[in-house]
């Protein structure tokens, strides 16, 4: 059995710097202070790509935002409702940037202050190459002036796509956009979209508030594709590497959620949104969210699944046990506390017996299982199971995860 365990020494200094990182929104209204407190903790909404690609309109976006609200999505911490592709169709006579006025008759300002009337609040897409990944027009040249639009819109988010690129340098193509949404006068969440290809994680923070790691995600549990496409499996694998690079302000993007899109099981999709949880990764749903079934509400608003998610800490799980198929991570939380979750890659179950102790958890100063002991909760039960002083049993499904979250008794 192949066993490996990761040095302790990220989570030990992390313990030490968790004051000095943890992003309060700051008071002072210089630009880029206000731009570097937007996004403290990892970014929650919905995104159109997943389920509408290019067919999106504005009754559908209306919709979607009202199903926001009425699903307890809302109430469970999503905020942002992100317009993808296809929105635009060109530039006018003064290199304005035009919306799409068949599937958007009344504009996106009216779009925008539908969504806030909601007590949403919107995002849009752009892409840093001449064109978009759709063809349309992208921001390459205009970024200052479709800045200045999208604040006179009322846009809150923007997702930047590296489709068209034309081999600009990515560093500075997306500080140029950065430096215009921090001079466009509006506070704008800036989700920098290059998929990994020049190691966003080394020179983006300070730049955007997230960046994608990978491909564009499939909605499939293990799968990849020559031509660019991941899985939830491919995806954590990545992140795996990235966790130093995540914190309050600046969040590794593990891709849009496909929960409810029906590509895999409900245990895959527990994993998928558990898993998304642990690593710190903004949670943007990308179903319909006016058609979801029980189970994909119970999964997108579990709340205290979502609460490890939004730990003022933000640190992002490391795996801190891989025996091949069978893999622990562990995130700390606020508090003394930490979440754990158990990862059953195999496709059989997972007989777990963990004995605590033995196993010699010891994460930090401050959270050693030998030394004190920790009530365990069941994030999916919803109900306490134990403490660690006695073995934690219990059978995974294939493909499930166990996730619990350890508090400190006393
Ligand atoms: C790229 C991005 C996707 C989506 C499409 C839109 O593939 O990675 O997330 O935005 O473009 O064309």
């Amino acid at each position: 059995m192949k066993r490996f365990i990761v040095p302790f020494l990220y989570l030990l200094l992390s313990s030490l710097y968790i004051s000095a990182q943890s992003a309060s929104p700051v008071k002072d209204s210089n630009p880029d202070s206000v731009f570097l407190s937007l996004a403290p903790t990892p970014p929650m909404g919905w995104n159109s790509w997943n389920i509408f690609g290019c067919n999106i309109n504005e009754k559908i976006i209306m919709e979607i935002a009202d199903a926001m609200v009425s699903s307890g999505m809302k109430e469970a911490g999503y905020q942002y409702i992100v317009l993808d592709d296809c929105w635009q169709v060109g530039r006018d006579d003064n290199n304005n940037i035009v919306v799409d006025s068949v599937n958007f008759p009344k504009g996106i300002k009216f779009l925008a202050d539908y969504i806030h009337s909601k007590g949403l609040k919107i995002g849009i897409y752009s892409c840093a190459g001449s064109l978009t990944c759709q063809r349309r027009p992208g921001s390459r040249g205009h970024q200052f002036q479709d800045a200045q639009q999208y604040a006179k819109w009322g846009i809150d988010y923007l997702k930047y796509d590296w489709c068209y690129n034309e081999e600009q340098n990515a560093k500075a193509a997306y500080k140029t956009m950065s430096d215009a949404l921090k001079a466009c006068g509006r506070p704008i969440v800036f989700s920098i979209c290059e998929w990994g290809e020049n190691e966003p994680w080394k020179w983006a923070k300070g730049i955007g508030h997230l960046w994608r790691i990978t491909p564009d995600i499939r909605d499939c549990y293990n799968c990849k594709f020559d031509w660019g496409g991941v899985g939830v499996l491919n995806i954590i694998d990545v992140m795996a590497d990235l966790h130093e690079y995540a914190g309050p302000g600046h969040w590794n993007d593990a891709e849009m959620l496909e929960v409810g899109n029906g590509g895999m099981t409900k245990d895959e999709y527990i994993t998928h949104f558990s898993m998304w949880c642990m690593l710190a990764a903004p949670l943007m749903a990308g179903n319909d969210l006016r058609n979801m079934s029980d189970e994909t509400v119970e999964i997108l608003t579990n709340k205290e699944v979502i609460r490890v998610n939004q730990d003022k800490l933000g640190k992002q799980a490391i795996r801190f046990m891989d025996m091949g198929k069978q893999e622990i991570w562990a995130k700390p939380l606020e508090n003394g506390e930490i979440a754990l979750c158990f990862l059953n890659r195999n496709d059989s179950e997972w007989d777990l017996d963990y004995n605590w102790t033995k196993n010699t958890m010891y994460f930090a100063r401050e959270i050693d299982l030998r030394k004190k002991e920790y009530s365990v909760r069941d994030l999916w039960a919803h109900k306490n199971i134990g403490t660690t002083q006695t073995n934690l049993k219990y059978k995974i499904p294939k493909h499930g995860v166990l996730m619990v979250r350890l508090s400190p008794i006393n």
